[in-house]
């Protein structure tokens, strides 16, 4: 977030199951990777990305090696009881102190005990501040007014005080009263005001129970989508369905977050996958992070063999670099860039029926002189199930009348890539 020295224009708060992961209709990710090209676009320059998700950290981190996702700003994990920071996740230890005030997870374990209709989750689903089962449904109701009788008799001669959230049709989630996806929001909304960079929109993007919090802080837009639970349709139709700035999508799971960025104007919400020509698709405005995102996009669709196997794609491409510029590959061999783009004429359609994708991950732009750029930013492409992640770093020159020219590009293995294999990767 340090890299923001104004206020974000948006934030995105958004669950991960069922809202930006699609875990039923959608095999292929392509929801997912048209959101993740426009977010890297338009948007990771000068907004914030928010992932809030009832999973643990671990179980977080099995999802991005499953799902082609970007990464975050801030990701909130267990039900909104732990908050980490950037790429390499630093854990807020503020938040920490606040989960623990007036906590005792041993008197939830106690007191749940007594309840047969409680279920517990796996170990890999419990964490301090977060005490999760599953129970029937029709017996959700009658059990939580319950539990939180039990619990609020036990806390009078302790220390407890506890929140219950129903979720998914099927789990019960046993929190500190000051933890939850809402309360955790407002705790970094209050920590980005302070730090003067409150944004000017907020989204908030769900589809259960545990979400409804989201929706119920001051000032955000939210988004239910489409394929949302019955506890958080019902939730919404008792007790904010005159609010304007939520609504319930048409679209499913990460397509109801583009539908609601369009309907509260909240940016553009053309997705560059979603445009067919890329070579027409030009800026007004020089944006470094706009090229690289639609050069790795038409170097997707052109080994899938999507494009038209034409001279003049790769001439145009060449003609937008430097006669000198270098590419220095990930095995460390320097090559000329014009040499690597001649060589990419070769692969049209290589990949067609692979499942192969690519998409790119923290496009950051600086202007390092006047019209010098440097964009870094992870360069990620997928065949099958097969995955690799190259750290980019690519150099622009901006010249009068002719945008954008490539100067340098360097690519090292990132340490997240499974794969380091020099010899099939081209650029
Ligand atoms: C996620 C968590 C689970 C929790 C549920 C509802 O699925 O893995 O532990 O109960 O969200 O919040
Ligand atoms: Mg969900």
């Amino acid at each position: 977030m340090e890299r923001l020295t104004s206020p974000p224009r948006l934030m995105i708060v958004s669950d991960l199951d069922d809202t930006m992961v699609d875990h039923h209709n959608d095999p292929e990710n392509l929801s997912l990777l048209r959101f993740s090209s426009l977010w890297e676009e338009a948007f990771r320059q000068d907004s914030l990305l928010v992932f809030s998700t009832g999973r643990t950290l671990p179980m977080y981190k099995k999802l991005r090696k499953e799902r082609p996702m970007l990464t975050p700003d801030v990701i909130i994990t267990s039900v909104g009881t732990e908050i980490a920071y950037g790429k390499s996740m630093v854990t807020d230890d503020s938040w920490v102190e606040i989960m623990n005030h007036k906590w005792d997870r041993g008197i939830v374990e106690e007191e749940t005990s007594k309840f047969p209709e409680l279920t517990l989750q796996r170990d890999c689903d419990q964490r301090p501040n977060k005490v999760s089962f599953f129970i029937d449904k029709s017996k959700a109701q009658q059990v939580t007014k319950e539990l939180y009788q039990r619990l609020e008799k036990r806390g009078v001669s302790t220390i407890l005080e506890i929140k219950i959230i129903f979720s998914g049709g099927k789990a019960l989630d046993v929190l500190p009263k000051g933890g939850g996806k809402g309360q955790a929001l407002a705790y970094l909304l209050n920590k980005l005001k302070a730090e003067g960079r409150l944004p000017v929109n907020t989204l908030v993007c769900g589809d259960s129970g545990n979400d409804t919090e989201l929706f119920t802080i001051p000032n955000v837009y939210g988004v239910m989508v489409r394929n949302s639970q019955e506890e958080l349709l019902e939730w919404y139709a008792e007790n904010a369905k005159d609010n304007a700035k939520i609504i319930h999508a048409s679209e499913r799971c990460v397509g109801g977050i583009l539908e609601a960025i369009g309907h509260f104007e909240l940016g553009p919400n053309l997705s560059p996958r979603d445009v067919s020509d890329l070579f027409e698709c030009k800026e007004d405005n020089v944006n470094p992070g706009h090229e690289v995102v639609m050069f790795f996009l038409f170097y997707e669709r052109w080994r899938r063999g999507e494009v038209e196997n034409c001279d003049a794609y790769i001439a145009s491409l060449k003609a937008s670099c430097h006669p000198a510029a270098v590419f220095v590959h990930p095995s460390g061999a320097e090559k000329s860039l014009i040499d690597t783009i001649d060589e990419l004429g070769k692969y049209h359609g290589d990949k067609k029926d692979k499942k192969f994708r690519v998409w790119t991950d923290q496009v950051l732009a600086t202007e390092t002189t006047h019209g010098t750029w440097m964009v870094k930013l992870d360069k990620w492409e997928q065949t099958g199930n097969e995955r690799k992640c190259c750290t980019t770093t690519v150099r622009f020159i901006s010249k009068e009348n002719e945008g954008l020219v490539w100067e340098n590009v360097q690519q090292t293995w990132s340490e997240e890539s499974e794969m380091k294999n020099d010899s099939n990767w081209i650029i």
